[in-house]
């Protein structure tokens, strides 16, 4: 919580448009950020303002990038610090996906999943680096995947363990500015993300599988994930870094689609 007498804490979020990034953006602002919500869909951003119930005083800004353009990153963060003068918070939660087994995936596909996934959160963490240099602290939450662990489609599983690797080298060379960084790995959830292509019976199929392998035996909410992004933003996890937190009620203990 933002004291009155002390700055107002500015979280940015991308993919803030999407079924995790609205909770997120949601909770965050709860919690009495300022925030930057960053989306490739600029209409469906601002959408999400419309919905906040902002304290006199706080203020959130919706901002168009693409995240797998330098230049577009570049634009963006500027725009951020020129209305806020400060980033505290960072959530790299944006992700695209194409689907594509080792057998037919396609290179232009691949390279466009790297480029937004992990190319996109380092180079965003780098634009965004300078701040946390003059504020003495930070936060990074990279929302990664309960698949980095089990394996699945290729180049998926690739970006979300590539960005557990960026979590971990990032936590140490950000720590002399005393900013942290960690990893959530949700378990499945119904987005356009996951619905993409599929029927509901399709769906349905892959949710009963997922819930399956899960010993909590439900699905994630975005609220699980908004919560935990929550708890990694404030005070409390203030000594935590360099750490993936599980947030799929114990599917990261069974292999990916045993069902
Ligand atoms: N849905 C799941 O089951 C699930 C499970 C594990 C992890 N995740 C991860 O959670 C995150 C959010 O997923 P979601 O399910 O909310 O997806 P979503 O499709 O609902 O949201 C993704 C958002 O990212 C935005 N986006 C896409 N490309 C972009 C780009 N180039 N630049 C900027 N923004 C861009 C989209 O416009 C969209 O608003 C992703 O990192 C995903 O890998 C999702």
């Amino acid at each position: 919580m933002n004291s009155p007498h002390t700055h107002r804490r500015v979280a940015l979020v991308t993919g803030a448009a999407g079924e995790l990034g609205r909770a997120i953006c949601t909770r965050l602002c709860r919690d009495g950020l300022d925030l930057v919500a960053v989306d490739l869909n600029l209409d469906a951003a601002q959408g999400l303002l419309r919905t906040l119930h902002l304290e006199p005083g706080q203020r959130a800004l919706a901002i168009q990038a693409d995240l797998g353009d330098e230049s577009s990153i570049i634009a963006m963060v500027a725009q951020a610090g020129a209305a806020f003068g400060r980033i505290d918070v960072v959530v790299n939660n944006a992700a695209v996906n194409h689907r594509g087994s080792i057998y037919d995936f396609d290179v232009a596909q691949w390279d466009h999943m790297l480029a937004v996934n992990l190319r996109g959160p380092a180079l965003l963490c780098q634009k965004v680096a300078p701040y946390w240099q003059a504020q003495a602290s930070g936060r990074v939450i990279n929302i990664v995947s309960r698949c980095w662990v089990a394996g699945g489609p290729p180049a998926y599983v690739a970006c979300k363990a590539g960005l557990v690797g960026l979590t971990r080298s990032m936590a140490r060379e950000l720590a002399p500015h005393n900013v942290t960084v960690n990893a959530i790995a949700p378990g499945l959830l119904p987005s356009a993300f996951t619905l993409d292509g599929r029927d509901a019976e399709s769906f349905q199929r892959m949710a009963d599988s997922s819930i399956g392998d899960t010993p909590l035996k439900r699905l994630t909410t975005p609220e699980d994930i908004a919560n935990t992004t929550s708890f990694l933003a404030s005070s409390d996890a203030a000594f935590i870094t360099a750490e993936v937190i599980h947030v799929c009620g114990g599917s990261q203990l069974a292999p990916f689609g045993t069902r």
